[in-house]
């Protein structure tokens, strides 16, 4: 199964599509958490990206669709994908279109998830993130069960990103808005877009999504 999840900054892609990754399966593919990890290894990719990045603005087709191009390549996509925060732009859904096409793959569902700009900015502030493993949390949504201390691998170190800056996300929420929203017709057109109430607890975005899945997939084919 391949997937999109879309949204806007802080919607909850990367929470929903580890979920959707343990369910199903399948592989997450963040290129946000691409882009960080070249920014981390002082690659040049990771140069050219890590000013960009913490002004809120977006990276380069260029450069995202040849990395996203080769990530889908990689073995742990065999059984599929969930792209979170690819595309974000009209050339880079129309890169996907050519590239799955050339790759013979086909896309199950575009999952947008709709949330209040007004509860973003909330959302992305309290973010943080386990330094060794990656898991996710929130001072107010998500806490640690344990203070200081990861539910998942029981690391102590943790880690916020330096685009979540408060006047940062509003350039992210601008860029979404202008640059990213102008992508949904052309998913809509194609009868794969189905928007789900991100605004909801966690648990239960997840519980919709799994619900809309389940009935695309056993709906007969238009
Ligand atoms: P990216 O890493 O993709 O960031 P983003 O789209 O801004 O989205 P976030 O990761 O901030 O939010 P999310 O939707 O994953 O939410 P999360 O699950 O963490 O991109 C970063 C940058 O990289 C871009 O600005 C750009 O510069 C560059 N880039 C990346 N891809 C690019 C591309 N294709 N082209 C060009 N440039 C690109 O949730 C947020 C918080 O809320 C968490 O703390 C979570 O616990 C909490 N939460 C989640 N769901 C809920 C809920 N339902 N209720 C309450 N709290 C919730
Ligand atoms: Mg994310």
């Amino acid at each position: 199964m391949n997937l999109i999840l879309l949204g806007p900054p802080g919607a909850g892609k990367g929470t929903q599509a580890k979920h959707l990754q343990d369910r199903y399966g399948i592989a997450q593919i963040s290129t946000g958490d691409m882009l960080r990890a070249e920014v981390a290894a002082g690659s040049e990719v990771g140069q050219q990206a890590r000013t960009i990045m913490e002004a809120g603005h977006l990276v380069s087709d260029d450069i995202i669709i040849r990395m996203l191009s080769a990530r889908i390549d990689q073995p742990d996509c065999a059984k599929g994908f969930i792209l979170d925060g690819f595309p974000r732009t009209v050339p880079q859904a129309q890169a996907l279109d050519r590239m799955l096409t050339g790759k013979r793959l086909r896309l199950d569902a575009v999952i947008e998830l709709e949330v209040d700009d007004a509860v973003l900015v909330d959302r992305i502030s309290g973010r943080f993130t386990c330094a060794k493993c990656g898991t996710g949390y929130h001072d107010h949504f998500k806490p640690l069960h344990l203070a200081g201390t990861c539910d998942v691998c029981g690391a102590h170190e943790f880690v916020r990103r330096p685009d979540d800056k408060r006047e940062t996300v509003s350039a992210r929420l601008t860029a979404y808005h202008t640059q990213t929203a102008p992508i949904l017709p052309h998913y809509k057109a194609l009868g794969l877009l189905r928007a789900v109430d991100g605004m909801a607890e966690i648990d239960k975005v997840a519980g919709q999504i799994v619900g809309v899945l389940d009935e695309m997939r056993t709906a007969p084919a238009a």
